[in-house]
């Protein structure tokens, strides 16, 4: 016997199926709406860059570069595990600062990081990215936390902001050359993976999940006592402004965030609904990426959030919104002389922007008017050979279940008009 074996996606990249995707649509509208509202523009850029952008942008001593990106060595590309490196590459190329000196773009689309694919994180995931370029001003800072914060509010989703400083040139490299002095004391009582990083990234033990790496670091000393006085009283500003904009959060040290191009200000939007992955979006300053990239010395603030991360939240709420597509009409023709004139009044109810769903199949009026049912209609326009002979159909309210007789008058356009009329008018 000849069989064929099912061919299935690969292990951490997922269909969003029908059933999902008025979610997806429902997150991207109101990101969009909200973004626009603070006066960012899109930019959408290529999936694969040259894999030196990633690396010199995030940071060959990080988990993405070091072990998450898909990348063709031989030709040198990869595909892209984030946005930020992607957009810093496009504003500097096409010289954005040039035509406006505050750049404020945001993207939507699919990342890439070999990752090990858990509820909530996936290979191809997607981000909603918002940055802002060449503001320094702490309000700045604020303003794109209040975005984010105004995003997650409107999507019903309850978050806690927590907020640290990584500090800059000037002050980090002191800071952690004690926090090395530090982590070489407990050195022995360390997760392996951070015995490792104590001498290639320190700052990311502090951010280790582990209990007794996390325990180990309470006594560490802490970048928020390092800052310099100008970190520190950007810092205290952002804080300031985000008081008054009534946005609680949370100071946590520990946070330092995965890639490396961080200056000063970071946050995450945590939640405790997602088990291990807390963070649905996360973002901070990067003062001296686009220089690093070969840029102009423009600082930037941005963020992401995780779309696969913000649908599965809202699954988890009780009161979802309901979402799901439905049909303003169902046409049920119910024998061979019918279907010819509904197949184009069909036609014309489309044209009209009327959304409309017609069967060929010539089944039982029973049968289609389950169908109707499932395709949601709020109207099912009922045409036998009978009715067609005297140009008279059965309009139908699905909710109510009332029934109106329409007249198939005139061409099909004519009788198009005047049954979006009549959807319209019921409507309201
Ligand atoms: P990130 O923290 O690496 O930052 O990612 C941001 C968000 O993307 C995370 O909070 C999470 O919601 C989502 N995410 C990351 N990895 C995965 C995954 N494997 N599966 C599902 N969701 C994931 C960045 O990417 C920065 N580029 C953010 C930024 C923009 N900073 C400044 N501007």
């Amino acid at each position: 016997m000849e069989f064929f074996l099912k061919i299935q996606a690969i292990n951490g990249f997922k269909d969003i199926l029908p059933d999902s995707v008025g979610r997806w649509q429902l997150i991207e509208q109101r990101a969009r709406a909200i973004f626009e509202r603070f006066g960012l523009q899109e930019i959408r850029m290529p999936i694969l860059e040259r894999t030196e952008l990633f690396v010199r942008s995030i940071g060959s001593a990080t988990d993405v570069v070091e072990k998450e990106m898909y990348t063709f060595a031989d030709k040198g590309i990869t595909m892209r595990p984030e946005a930020t490196a992607s957009i810093m590459r496009a504003f500097i190329e096409h010289g954005l600062h040039v035509q406006q000196p505050v750049q404020r773009l945001y993207t939507i689309g699919p990342m890439f990081r070999h990752e090990r694919p858990q509820k909530g994180r996936l290979r191809q995931f997607h981000q909603l990215d918002a940055e802002i370029i060449g503001a320094v001003e702490p309000r700045v800072d604020a303003e794109l936390i209040a975005m984010g914060q105004m995003l997650l509010d409107e999507l019903g989703l309850t978050v806690s902001l927590e907020l640290n400083s990584l500090g800059c040139p000037q002050c980090r490299p002191p800071f952690k050359a004690a926090l090395v002095a530090y982590l070489e004391q407990v050195i022995t009582g360390l997760c392996e993976d951070c015995k490792r990083r104590t001498h290639t990234n320190p700052l990311r033990v502090l951010d280790c999940k582990k209990p007794t790496c996390r325990a180990l670091v309470q006594e560490a000393p802490s970048i928020l006592a390092a800052l310099c006085p100008e970190c520190d009283h950007h810092f205290r500003e952002v804080q300031g402004a985000l008081e008054a904009l009534q946005i609680p959060f949370r100071l946590n040290r520990f946070m330092v965030r995965g890639l490396d191009y961080y200056t000063r200000t970071t946050f995450e939007f945590l939640t405790a609904d997602l088990g291990a992955q807390a963070a649905v979006g996360a973002g901070g300053r990067y003062d001296g990426l686009i220089e690093t990239l070969g840029g102009p010395a423009l600082s930037g603030i941005g963020f992401a959030m995780g779309l696969e991360r913000i649908a599965l939240l809202m699954e988890q709420q009780q009161d979802q919104p309901r979402i799901g597509a439905s049909m303003d009409i169902f046409l049920a023709a119910l024998g061979s002389e019918a279907l010819a004139p509904c197949s184009l009044l069909a036609h014309s109810l489309r044209k009209d922007g009327v959304k409309t769903a017609i069967d060929y199949s010539g089944r039982s009026l029973k049968a289609q008017l389950k169908q109707a049912g499932r395709v949601n209609a709020r109207f099912t326009l009922i045409v036998g050979d009978e009715e067609w002979t005297q140009r008279q159909g059965i309009l139908r309210n699905m909710r109510t279940q009332e029934q109106q007789p329409f007249a198939l008058a005139g061409t099909p356009a004519e009788q198009s008009h005047q049954l979006r009329y009549l959807l319209e008018t019921a409507a309201s």
